[in-house]
């Protein structure tokens, strides 16, 4: 039976994270009679032992919690560790021997590691490396492989609903157009299930390209039926046909990655010029990511957490917590970490949508 035990949180923040921490340890502690260390701020605290005992009593009181009490780092890669030299200027180094090296001198049995692909892809291969990992599936954006859902993404369909439904009655009342942006880097979940709850006209996502002409199509016809409003969900990593990737700000350096961002704005002045209606711009932004996870999500995250330790204390290493369909099973972290869940762009929720009129800009 493994007696000590290491959790981190990784990449970004998402409602449930402390749910999922709590049943670990609970479950660690009260079920297993295991230690939990708590290893903050992600890899970045594997790399840099930076870590500590959790009790039971830290993790009272944090259920209902959003963000999560260890800390995350951005994409802090041991194997790809930015270190800056100068103002600006960063090095890469592989600090993956430096993890191996604290996992044994903390005398871990097992590494929990709760995060979405960038983080279990890391963990896989801290795996390769000798670890005892486990994965725990958390993004708001939906898109990992082998799990119906990832805990925090139901708390951010409910934020984007909200929002929509706020916007709708702002719309109604000046006649204008809003265009409400959602996160999604690569897959469209979030602006799908947002959009089809809060009742979006036209839906814009990262599966299926849109031009900026039968976007405005779309707005005019509800104009000739007489709406006088009309709203557009686009998600942060849509793109025009043939088109790019709208971009915030390059920061590859640190992130390694680009931060997305500006979409709405950029449609909100291409519609306003075509159609000459009044168009507004809201970007959800971080406020999809933080507060109290939903009652579904705090289910799944303590689940999911519980199953964790099970996993662990039978040294099923390797594996990711899943839900499939109402059991929460195991799944291979590699088949995991393969390829990105994406929205099918002829699969029900699409064509639910497209049914009631829905237009996605294609
Ligand atoms: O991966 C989750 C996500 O919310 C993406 O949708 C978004 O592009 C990204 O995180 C934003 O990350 P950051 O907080 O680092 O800007």
């Amino acid at each position: 039976m493994p007696r000590r035990i290491g959790v981190l949180t990784g990449g970004g923040d998402c409602p449930g994270l402390n749910a999922v921490i709590r049943a670990v340890t609970k479950t660690a502690i009260v079920q297993y009679g295991m230690e939990v260390i708590g290893i903050r701020d992600g890899y970045q605290g594997l790399v840099e032992a930076n870590g500590e005992p959790l009790a039971s009593d830290a993790v009272s009181n944090i259920l209902t919690v959003g963000g999560t009490i260890l800390g995350t780092s951005n994409r802090a890669n041991p194997f790809r560790y930015a270190q800056e030299v100068a103002d600006g200027e960063f090095v890469f180094k592989d600090r993956s021997q430096d993890c191996v090296e604290n996992y044994s001198n903390w005398e871990l049995d097992g590494l929990v590691c709760i995060g979405g692909d960038g983080t279990l892809s890391i963990a896989k291969q801290l795996m390769e490396k000798g670890l005892n990992v486990c994965g725990v599936p958390k993004t708001i954006d939906n898109d990992l492989s082998c799990t119906d859902v990832t805990f925090g993404f139901d708390t951010a369909v409910q934020v984007v609903s909200d929002a929509i439904d706020r916007l709708h009655t702002t719309a109604q009342s000046h006649h204008r157009v809003m265009i409400v942006e959602t996160m999604g880097r690569y897959a469209g979940w979030l602006a799908l299930k947002g959009g089809l709850s809060g009742g979006g006209d036209i839906i814009l996502i990262p599966e299926i390209s849109y031009t900026t002409e039968n976007v405005c199509d779309a707005v005019r016809k509800r104009g000739a039926r007489g709406k006088r409003c009309s709203i557009v969900v686009v998600a942060e990593g849509a793109k025009p046909k043939g088109g790019k990737l709208t971009v915030a700000k390059m920061d590859k350096a640190k992130h390694d990655q680009v931060r997305l961002g500006g979409i709405a704005v950029k449609l909100a002045d291409e519609i306003e010029e075509s159609t000459n209606l009044e168009c507004r711009a809201a970007v959800l932004g971080h406020l999809q990511r933080g507060g109290t996870p939903t009652a579904f999500d705090r289910v799944l995250a303590t689940q999911f957490g519980a199953v964790a330790l099970d996993l662990v204390a039978k040294r099923q290493f390797g594996k990711m917590v899943a839900l499939k369909g109402n059991k929460v099973v195991a799944a291979p972290l590699q088949s995991a970490v393969a390829r990105l869940k994406l929205v099918d762009p002829d699969g029900p929720l699409v064509l639910t949508a497209r049914k009631i009129g829905t237009s996605f800009g294609d």
